[in-house]
């Protein structure tokens, strides 16, 4: 039999409510749903070939030979559901810099969901490769669809999974990243979040609050209503970091110009009149919320004020593609 190999596409997301604690640790079941925004902008190719010859998986990451430990964990899941046994080679190109909160780990397990699973064999619906993605990364099953997702929490392998909210937008939204730091994060997602459901006194709070944004934030996308919109992502973002800040230990991923940055996003929507909201994932980069019609006056005078810092502006992007 000849081998078949596969190469997906996934686009990375952030999400605009956030996925933050969970309430099982190995199969990744969240303690609270999330939403978000695929973008255009960012995205993971990932090349998957099962081959019997191989000794052990091997795993290429910008061309460079790296552990294939996590790999080797979540194609287990893959030969498992497949029947299969082969190591896999995979190859993957990451159009995002890695682990600089700017959700790599979303669209690299998306595009290896989907890239695994077709070359061991299985031919999987968008429910269960999301399933399948958020085995490796939680925001990864977000990852499967274009547009706003959301991921709806259940209580077992089953139950959770990312649904489409709106995959083919035909609002002229947008986000600007701002890359304060491309390097590694000081605290892993995985480290964090956990470290907050076990010791923030807030953390129920945080847990309540959820619903309240997920319905609102809907209603908001259905009316258009981007003042809204952004006026919950912000605020959720914000409560997400008071987490960390009042955990123990306390811990938190802003650096000096991150909150500057904030502090400008303000700033020109409260005395220039340009609306726009930020969120900050787990890392010190801006995300900032815009419509398009904005971006380019927004870009230009955020790029006044950082001469230092790379702006990019993205529009909302697609659900997972096969490239061959
Ligand atoms: O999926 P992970 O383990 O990379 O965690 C993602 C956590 C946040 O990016 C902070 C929030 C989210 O919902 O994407």
């Amino acid at each position: 039999m000849t081998n078949l190999r596969v190469t997906a596409r996934a686009h990375t997301n952030i999400a605009l409510v956030k996925y933050w604690g969970k309430a099982d640790t190995d199969l990744i079941i969240p303690q609270n749903g999330s939403l978000s925004l695929t973008l255009d902008h960012f995205y993971t190719d990932t090349t998957v070939e099962f081959d019997s010859k191989l000794t052990t998986d091997q795993f290429i990451l910008d061309g460079e030979s790296k552990s294939p430990v996590k790999i080797t964990n979540f194609l287990n899941i893959v030969r498992q559901k497949a029947g299969i046994n082969s190591f896999a080679k995979v190859d993957s190109v990451n159009h995002v810099p890695s682990t600089a909160g700017l959700a790599s780990s979303a669209s690299a397990y998306a595009a290896l969901a989907a890239a695994a699973s077709k070359a061991s064999g299985l031919n999987l619906s968008h429910k269960e490769l999301s399933k399948l993605a958020r085995r490796g990364s939680g925001s990864a099953s977000r990852s499967i669809y274009g547009g706003f997702v959301e991921w709806i929490k259940g209580y077992n392998d089953d139950t959770s999974y990312a649904v489409p909210i709106e995959e083919d937008l035909d609002w002229k939204i947008g986000m600007i990243v701002a890359m304060v730091n491309s390097d590694k994060k000081k605290i892993s997602s995985r480290t964090g979040m956990q470290t907050v459901v076990n010791t923030s006194p807030f953390y129920s709070a945080w847990v309540e609050s959820i619903d309240d944004d997920l319905r609102n934030i809907k209603v908001a996308i259905k009316n258009r209503d981007f003042k809204t919109m952004g006026e919950i992502a912000e605020s959720n973002a914000m409560r997400m970091h008071a987490l960390n800040l009042s955990s123990s230990p306390h811990f938190n991923y802003f650096e000096p110009l991150s909150i500057e940055i904030m502090d400008t996003v303000e700033d020109i929507r409260t005395n220039e009149q340009i609306e726009c909201y930020y969120t900050v994932d787990a890392g010190p980069n801006i995300k900032i919320l815009c419509q398009q019609k904005d971006a380019d006056d927004l870009l230009s005078k955020l790029r006044v004020r950082f001469p230092q810092i790379q702006f990019s502006f993205t529009k909302p992007g697609p659900g997972i593609k096969y490239l061959n």
